[in-house]
């Protein structure tokens, strides 16, 4: 049976670890060519290292076709370089996967500008520059898929994470916008929002969390069993799924992912609601309504302490 990605170019930013080196691997094996994209930087963006070259040697090790580019999907032009890098060496591009990133956690008072800044570039931008580059060649050949990188963090409000939660709630927008802009020439746009056992989530403090809600002994055994529950290999089957022609009629959507589930997302809509059509309310009245028919049964989320 032909490979499902056969004749395809593929892109997978933030591809020389973690998720993104499955995701490579992946669509690698299911016949497509990869640009694995990724400077190796550290877990907070610094540095950079040569492990976009480990995931070309693996998948050349199991018979695929990938290149290595090591540009920053921050910048305008790395964004450029990266789409520029697969047509001139692999001939095109029909698959995007935004995946790269990295964190700068902190509260939203101690977090400083230029941390929120450097987390909403590699994440958001880093969405916006490659997609604008590939974009005119997608919609020109009438095909494409892009698969973008969300997370949990915005849809729950992960406390310390304004930067990235706000980022990754960006890149849900921004899926919605590409896909009804791009739908029209063959091209889908979706996003996920995966959990896998990485760098990025195997903190001290989840691991200690793992060991003491399963009786673990240690950290070590912690980390044994998240990545047998959540490797980051249960994330890639849905960019398979996703770039098939079985998913044609799926565009802007957004899925939850990881440790062997896939699900969809419903999306927003109000849930309760007062209205007197085209009139200001007074504000005392719209008081006493929005309790009683809207938010009287909300709990606050963070209920207020007494002082330390
Ligand atoms: N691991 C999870 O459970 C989880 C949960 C939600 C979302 N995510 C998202 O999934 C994606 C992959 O995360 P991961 O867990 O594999 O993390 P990871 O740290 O293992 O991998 C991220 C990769 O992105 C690369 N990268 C960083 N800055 C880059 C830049 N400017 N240009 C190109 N590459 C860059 C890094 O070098 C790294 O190899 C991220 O977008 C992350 O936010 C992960």
């Amino acid at each position: 049976m032909a490979k499902r990605l056969e004749g395809k170019v593929a892109i997978v930013t933030g591809a020389g670890r973690g998720i993104g080196a499955a995701h490579a691997m992946a669509l690698a094996m299911h016949g497509a060519k990869v640009v694995v994209n990724d400077p190796g930087v550290n877990r907070d963006g610094t540095g950079s290292s040569n492990v976009a070259d480990d995931t070309v040697a693996a998948i050349k090790k199991a018979g695929g076709v990938a290149v290595a580019n090591y540009d920053s999907v921050a910048t305008t032009e790395g964004g450029e370089a990266i789409i520029k890098c697969a047509v001139e060496k692999l001939g095109g591009i029909h698959i995007l996967v935004n995946n790269a990133g990295f964190l700068r956690d902190k509260t939203c008072w101690t977090m400083t500008p230029e941390e929120f800044d450097l987390v909403v570039k590699v994440h958001l931008y880093g969405h916006f520059n490659t997609i604008r580059a590939a974009a005119p060649i997608m919609r020109q050949q009438r095909w494409g898929r892009i698969i973008n990188t969300s997370s949990e963090a915005g849809a729950i409000g992960n406390f310390g994470q304004i930067n990235y939660s706000a980022a990754k709630e960006g890149i849900v927008g921004l899926t919605r916008v590409v896909g009804r802009e791009l739908g029209k020439y063959g091209v889908t746009c979706n996003a996920i929002r995966p959990q896998a056992a990485t760098r990025m989530t195997m903190t001290e403090d989840v691991l200690s969390n793992i060991a003491n809600m399963m009786g673990l002994k240690d950290a070590k055994e912690a980390e044994k069993a998240f990545i047998a529950m959540s490797a980051p290999e249960h994330i890639s089957p849905i960019l398979i799924f996703l770039c098939s022609e079985e998913a044609a009629n799926v565009n802007a959507r957004v899925f939850n992912v990881g440790g062997g589930k896939f699900g969809l997302y419903n999306e927003p809509e109000v849930i309760a609601s007062v209205e007197k059509a085209g009139q200001v309310w007074d504000a005392e009245e719209l008081i006493k309504e929005m309790v009683a028919k809207v938010t009287g049964n909300l709990k606050n989320v963070s209920p207020v302490q007494p002082p330390k």
